[in-house]
């Protein structure tokens, strides 16, 4: 099983830096809008379920970290972080049009491989959506376990596969003859902006599959929802708390 679904290396390719003016537009297109109903459903399980610290890494633009702000309880806080400044910048000044009281946000430059900046233990909640198919899954998930405090949860909203075979391999086929087409106009021909994209998908194990490897990283209590038949899943898991 690849480590790293979409064979993507920040330091190979700075796409996002290309995008990032694109990036929320481009979403909208290839999901048609459907991804902001993922997010929304990622972010009230999240605020259902926790308060404290919130780790979100590979924010891109915010969008998981800004719908958690107005969610989670004044007082918490939200650690917004991604590779790329000018995601972050983007999220930023998006978080600075929001009113209402909301919870704390710090954006911080981190890379997901390497979070020496965060402290073992010192977080309540680890989330990523839509990157975990471009890093690599073993140094990712060792940084998650190391900076979850035990009993903190980790959440991952992702890429998944349709139970269905048939059904997959048809979502796939569509993919493969619509995204190249859409992105040519979208991106203006910058091909690595939806390579990754098919890579990550075609390649990042299915929903069972990724429960299994959280297991062996020591997460329990693991499960995961499919939203719209599975194209996308978001996984649960628990560190677990010592002595259990
Ligand atoms: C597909 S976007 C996802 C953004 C956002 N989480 C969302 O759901 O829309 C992927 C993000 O991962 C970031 N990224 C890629 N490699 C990274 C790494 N090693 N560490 C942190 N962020 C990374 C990119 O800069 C980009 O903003």
């Amino acid at each position: 099983m690849k480590q790293n679904s979409a064979d993507f290396n920040p330091g190979n390719d700075d796409v996002f830096r290309r995008i990032a003016t694109r990036y929320d537009f481009l979403c909208d297109i290839f999901s048609f809008g459907i991804h902001r109903l993922w997010k929304r459903a990622m972010a009230r399980t999240i605020a259902q379920n926790n308060t404290g610290i919130v780790l979100d890494i590979a924010s891109g633009t915010g969008d998981i970290a800004l719908r958690l702000t107005s969610k989670l309880p004044e007082g918490s806080t939200i650690i917004a972080s991604d590779i790329c400044q000018p995601m972050l910048d983007i999220a930023a000044s998006k978080a600075n049009t929001m009113t209402g009281p909301r919870a704390n946000l710090d954006f911080q430059i981190l890379d997901a491989h390497n979070l020496s900046k965060i402290p073992s233990a010192s977080v309540d909640v680890y989330a990523i959506s839509f990157a975990m198919k471009i890093c690599e899954r073993d140094l990712l998930l060792k940084e998650a376990v190391r900076v979850l405090r035990p009993g903190g949860r980790f959440y991952c909203l992702e890429a998944s596969q349709i139970p269905l075979g048939w059904l997959h391999k048809t979502y796939l086929k569509y993919m493969e003859w619509c995204i190249p087409f859409i992105a040519r106009i979208a991106t203006g021909g910058d091909r690595s902006a939806h390579d990754y994209l098919l890579r990550g998908i075609h390649d990042m194990p299915d929903q069972l599959t990724f429960c299994a490897e959280l297991e062996t990283y020591g997460f329990k209590d693991v499960s995961y929802n499919n939203f719209s038949l599975g194209i996308v899943a978001l996984h649960c898991a628990v560190k677990p708390k010592l002595g259990t």
